[in-house]
């Protein structure tokens, strides 16, 4: 009999800190940087984000949504046997904010890793985290997106930092007879890492390169439209169901015109589409998890529903995960 793995609990957090466009747009123009709630609004679909405080990593905020998909869940840190977490702003070099989260709830021995794979982050975590439940080396696993992106803007590039948000969103997995995830679908094709990278890194104790984020929105936009539909369309195509069968998507929150797009490809109508995006900014691999969580919270997905979970980012890396929730 196939082993499939089910969401048990879903948790999130967002740091105290939220500006809205007004307030950022307030502290941009004090370095001299020009922006309005309305161009941010018109082209990208955002409101407000959070920016976490100067003392919290991202391991603090992976910890807290982390807690609530185990309240969410019944269950405590000691039934847990894998974590994985999707960022790419962890807290050190090494050791992994999977380790740092393990420690913080109190889990120790049970194996700990990231996955970098920005925007998809949290994509590439649940698809490992399924095969290690259908392989039989985990049965209850915590998978996590979690991310401090403020950390990686360049406040004085008004095309990007306008942007983004900092935030962790978290479910606990568990092996199951009765489905549980359906399908799941990776891609990675490395000649697009000029189009969106951070290419700063460590060298001898200094740093060489920009450490901040650098993207061509254009290329980016093209690109994530395309992939976004046929990510859907495999995953759909494994499990043997049409777009008429997803009850929500829940698409990696980028920018409301990209959803949209990609929503209108898949035939979903405008309310079946998880949107926190004017809420939430971008969080990477935070994003989905987030909308996840809101949407069940908020009692809009329901016990049984079936929901299409889709992301793209840096690399590039896409892929997407059909469930029965
Ligand atoms: N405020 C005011 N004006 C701005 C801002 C800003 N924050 N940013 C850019 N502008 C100006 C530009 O300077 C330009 O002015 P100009 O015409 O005088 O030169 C004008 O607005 C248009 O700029 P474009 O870059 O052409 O704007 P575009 O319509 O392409 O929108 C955006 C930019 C929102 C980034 C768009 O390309 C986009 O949505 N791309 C997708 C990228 C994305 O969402 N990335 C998220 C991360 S990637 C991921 O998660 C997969």
């Amino acid at each position: 009999m196939r082993i499939y793995s089910r969401i048990l609990g879903t948790g999130s957090y967002l740091p105290a800190k939220r500006l809205t466009n007004a307030d950022l747009a307030a502290e941009l123009a004090q370095q001299g940087v020009e922006t309005s709630d309305d161009w941010i609004v018109e082209r990208t679909g955002i409101r407000a984000r959070h920016f976490a405080a100067d003392d919290q990593g991202c391991s603090d905020l992976a910890t807290e949504a982390s807690r609530r998909a185990l309240d969410a869940a019944g269950l405590a840190a000691q039934d847990i046997d894998l974590i994985i977490v999707g960022t790419s702003t962890p807290d050190m070099v090494f050791p992994s904010v999977a380790t740092m989260v393990q420690h913080k709830l109190g889990a120790a021995g049970c194996p700990a890793f990231d996955v970098q794979a920005v925007c998809s982050g949290f994509i590439y975590a649940l698809t490992i985290a399924d095969a290690m439940i259908q392989n039989g080396s985990a049965k209850r696993a915590l998978v996590i997106g979690a991310e401090v992106f403020s950390r990686i803007l360049d406040f004085k590039d008004r095309t990007t930092c306008v942007l983004f948000g900092d935030g962790a969103g978290a479910v606990v997995l568990e092996a199951s007879d009765t489905p549980g995830i359906l399908a799941t679908d990776l891609h990675a094709d490395g000649k697009y890492k000029d189009i969106l990278c951070v290419p700063g890194h460590v060298n001898r104790g200094g740093i060489l390169g920009d450490p901040v984020l650098k993207m061509d929105g254009q290329a980016v936009f093209k690109l994530a439209v395309g992939v976004l539909e046929e990510t859907a369309r495999a995953s759909l195509a494994k499990a043997n169901l049409t777009d008429a069968d997803i009850d929500w998507l829940i698409p990696h929150q980028a920018n409301i015109r990209i959803m949209q797009s990609t929503a209108k490809k898949l035939k979903m109508p405008a309310d079946k589409v998880v949107v926190t995006v004017d809420q939430h900014g971008n969080t990477s691999a935070a994003s989905i998890p987030l909308a996840l969580d809101t949407a069940v919270r908020d009692g809009r997905i329901q016990r049984g529903q079936t929901l299409m979970l889709e992301g793209v980012g840096g690399g590039f890396t896409w892929g997407s995960v059909l469930l029965r929730y």
